[in-house]
């Protein structure tokens, strides 16, 4: 074993949270003459909405029932992500907007978890300026969450848990998932790499895998649930296993997962580049039930940037990558996150960017301006340039990438190909949307009894979002 700490949840400690959700659930039944209801709202990317999941499966053991309406809440709690700003600033100003719920609802509790809690200046600027606010946990003490909550129903004062602790890995408690076909799976938690911008290495602690065992018995049960696509979750994916017994690559585990037998397909986010290596897209290319697709995220084309953001890969490393899956499956696709106005970067290193893009092709990009995180590197680095002027050199890029991904869609005209339904499309009524293997969003006529379902369409025409065709024979 390496020196990466493997700390399961104990057998015991489990218990002890089951023993925490039955004293709450007994409480509520005294306390209320109907189930009392919880909002709960997952902000950030698919870690929280996962870690989200498993709150709401908790809850639901305590006897809570579930509301989109903050109004009809009795427990609200906010899963809050801390990666820009704005993400930040969003969560402030919603906290805000509960005080009036709080007036309304005297005995009700607010709650706030996640990455941004974890933060010890954000819980204090909560203890001090939101008084409303009755429990706040941050990402080390989800395991926690129904010993916290029974104390914020028993006691007069308002419970804090934001330490840092041992990264627990939480087997066995319940999970209530959003959805009903599609579903998430954390393969591993936290992350190593301290991307010189990033927050996340702060507030998620160190990177510390799920034992494979765990994870294949989790997809089993889904496949036999009936659910049709399973999305792998880790910061870092291409690092799963490290620290684990045994010699289990990410490979390794995606074999594995597709050895499962049934009709559902495999997706997993995200691939750093330093670690997405020829086997991977190796294993990618002979499993058939892996989609046709990777998240790779590039941040810039710049090797300098590249350099001052330490994410130890070159363009060069990373276009011949590219290269290698697109030689391995022509109908490979990419998509990428970008960070405009890092600091020092100049109009040539963007210009670099384009250029990447361009070279790669991607489907999709997400991308955004740089937002200074308290406590990282890039913070303390010189930034001289306005935000005016990133704001037109975001509009650059992404009118860049506009025309690449239009190409994209024209060339999936007149092609047959295979979508999971996935709900009604943005068309209105009469329409499906969808997503292909690799990724490309499918608006098609169809019944809603498709929903949930694979269907193999006939692509008729490209729009800039999507494109549209109709339900093959
Ligand atoms: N683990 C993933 C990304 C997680 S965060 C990876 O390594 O790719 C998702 C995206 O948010 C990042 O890829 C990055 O593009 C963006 N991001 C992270 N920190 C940021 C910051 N301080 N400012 C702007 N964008 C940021
Ligand atoms: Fe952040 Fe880098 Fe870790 Fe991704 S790999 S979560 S960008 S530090
Ligand atoms: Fe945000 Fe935390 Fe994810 S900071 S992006 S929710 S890991």
């Amino acid at each position: 074993m390496s020196n990466k700490k493997h700390v399961e949840m104990t057998a015991e400690d489990l218990q002890y949270q089951y023993e925490y959700m039955a004293k709450v659930k007994n409480i509520l039944q005294h306390r209320y003459p109907h189930p009392p209801m919880a909002h709960v709202h997952s902000f950030g990317c698919q870690a929280n909405v996962s870690d989200g999941e498993k709150i709401k499966g908790m809850l639901a053991e305590m006897g809570y029932g579930f509301t989109d309406i903050t109004d009809d809440a009795d427990f609200i709690l906010y899963n809050t992500c801390a990666i820009r700003k704005g993400a930040e600033d969003r969560v402030f100003g919603n906290v805000g907007e509960l005080q009036h719920n709080k007036r309304n609802r005297k005995e009700m509790i607010i709650g706030l978890c996640g990455c941004m809690m974890q933060q010890k200046h954000v819980a204090e600027k909560i203890k001090k300026s939101y008084p409303h606010v009755d429990l706040v946990f941050g990402t080390h003490a989800l395991h926690k969450f129904p010993q916290l909550l029974y104390e914020a129903l028993t006691q007069k004062q308002r419970v804090f848990c934001v330490e840092d602790s041992d990264n627990v890995i939480a087997e066995g408690l319940p999970i209530r998932r959003d959805g009903r076909f599609k579903a998430w799976i954390q393969i591993m938690y936290g992350c190593d790499n301290f991307c010189t911008y990033c927050i996340v290495p702060y507030v998620r602690g160190r990177e510390h895998s799920r034992r494979p065992e765990q994870i294949v018995a989790e997809a089993r049960e889904l496949v036999h649930q009936g659910y049709k696509e399973i999305t792998l979750l880790g910061q870092n994916v291409n690092s799963y296993g490290k620290g684990l017994e045994g010699e289990v690559s990410f490979s390794k585990l995606l074999r594995m997962i597709n050895d499962i037998e049934g009709d559902f397909r495999i997706r997993f986010m995200t691939s750093h580049p330093k670690d997405c290596t020829h086997e991977l897209i190796d294993t990618i290319a002979q499993c058939e039930k892996v989609c046709r697709h990777i998240h790779l995220p590039v941040q810039s084309g710049s090797n300098r940037i590249l350099k001052l953001m330490n994410r130890h890969y070159t363009r060069e490393q990373y276009l011949e990558l590219v290269r290698y899956a697109k030689a391995k499956m022509p109908d490979i696709t990419f998509t990428s996150d970008i960070i405009v106005g890092f600091p020092s970067e100049t109009h040539e290193d963007l210009l670099q960017t384009i250029d990447l893009i361009k070279q790669v092709e991607y489907d999709a990009l997400f991308t955004f301006i740089y937002s200074k995180r308290k406590g990282t590197k890039a913070a303390e680095m010189d930034d001289p340039v306005t935000d005016k002027e990133k704001s037109h050199w975001f509009k650059e890029l992404q009118s860049a990438q506009t025309e690449v991904g239009s190409r994209h869609n024209a060339a999936l005209v007149g092609k047959t190909l295979r979508v999971l339904a996935d709900g009604v499309a943005k068309l209105g009524k009469g329409y499906l949307t969808g997503r292909t293997d690799s990724n490309a969003v499918v608006d098609f006529k169809a019944e809603e009894e498709w929903i949930g379902k694979f269907v193999n369409v006939h692509i008729t025409k490209a729009l800039s979002w999507a494109v549209l065709g109709e339900i093959a024979d």
